[in-house]
């Protein structure tokens, strides 16, 4: 069965969020290769979208171009980069400095217009108030995510964009993240993020893209992926993720 593209988010019935981000036809070629062919999506405010691929699927590309990083060879991508807050998957971070600091170096780079309130307000925000003198290097993982996550918040943009949050946390700090996204999705930040981890996906997700080989297969709700594939057990979205992309050839 087809997916349907036009698929409902949280819950199905209600009425869609006013959309904050939108792209349309992104094509991205590496040489011969076509690492996007054609990708389109919106995300409305408050909503939390997870991109769910194969390795080489095209992930970190549509990521890269939707943070305004790498540009795309065709399509458009809006709002523009200022308006997008970016966590890549390795934290680039400076193990050295403080928590404080880091986050004071990166307000400065962001062009906050008052750098210390809003170095205040990341600790307040991450819940490091209390490392915030504590050298990054460090930290926990999961902690240094945050501060990962709120240097991609620096700028209070409306959509935040995170590539692989989670993959390199315990199950324990993997929660802890995840509680603060969804604070973040439920204070309205639109949330778009990739993950290999199904189950978070299916977990937390409104509505999941399916990316395989650079193309979009599937945009809607976990439940309607499981759909999709007659599935109407309760198994587990990642038996219907296998399966759905089986039957599309991959
Ligand atoms: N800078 C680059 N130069 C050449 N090819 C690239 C480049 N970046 C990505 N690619 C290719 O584009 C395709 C998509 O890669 P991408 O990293 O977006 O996939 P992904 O879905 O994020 O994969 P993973 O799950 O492994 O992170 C792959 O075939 C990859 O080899
Ligand atoms: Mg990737």
């Amino acid at each position: 069965m087809a997916a349907d593209p036009t698929a409902a988010t949280r819950p199905e019935s209600a009425p869609a969020p006013a959309r904050v981000l939108e792209a349309e036809g992104l094509v991205k070629r590496y040489g011969e290769r076509e690492a996007l062919r054609g990708v389109s999506l919106s995300a409305g405010r408050g909503e939390l979208v997870t991109v769910i691929g194969p390795n080489g699927a095209g992930k970190t590309t549509l990521l890269t171009i939707l943070a305004g990083i790498v540009a795309p060879d065709a399509g458009r991508v809006s709002p523009g980069p200022r308006e997008v807050g970016w966590v890549p998957q390795q934290p680039a971070l400076y193990g050295k400095l403080t928590v404080a600091e880091n986050l004071r170096l990166f307000a400065r780079l962001e062009r906050c217009s008052e750098p210390e309130a809003t170095v205040e307000r990341m600790l307040a925000l991450t819940g490091l108030g209390d490392r915030a003198g504590d050298q990054v290097v460090k930290l926990s993982g999961g902690n240094r995510q945050r501060v990962n996550i709120a240097i991609g918040l620096l700028g209070q943009q409306s959509v935040l964009l995170l590539d692989e949050p989670s993959a390199s946390l315990d199950p324990r700090q993997r929660e802890r993240l995840w509680e603060f996204v969804l604070g973040l999705a439920e204070a309205g930040t639109a949330v778009v993020l990739s993950t290999h981890n199904i189950q978070e996906a299916e977990r937390h997700a409104d509505r999941v893209l399916v990316l395989a080989d650079g193309e979009l297969l599937f945009t809607g709700s976990p439940r309607r992926l499981k759909e999709a594939v007659g599935q109407e057990g309760d198994e587990g979205l990642e038996e219907a993720f296998v399966a759905f992309l089986h039957a599309r050839g991959h």
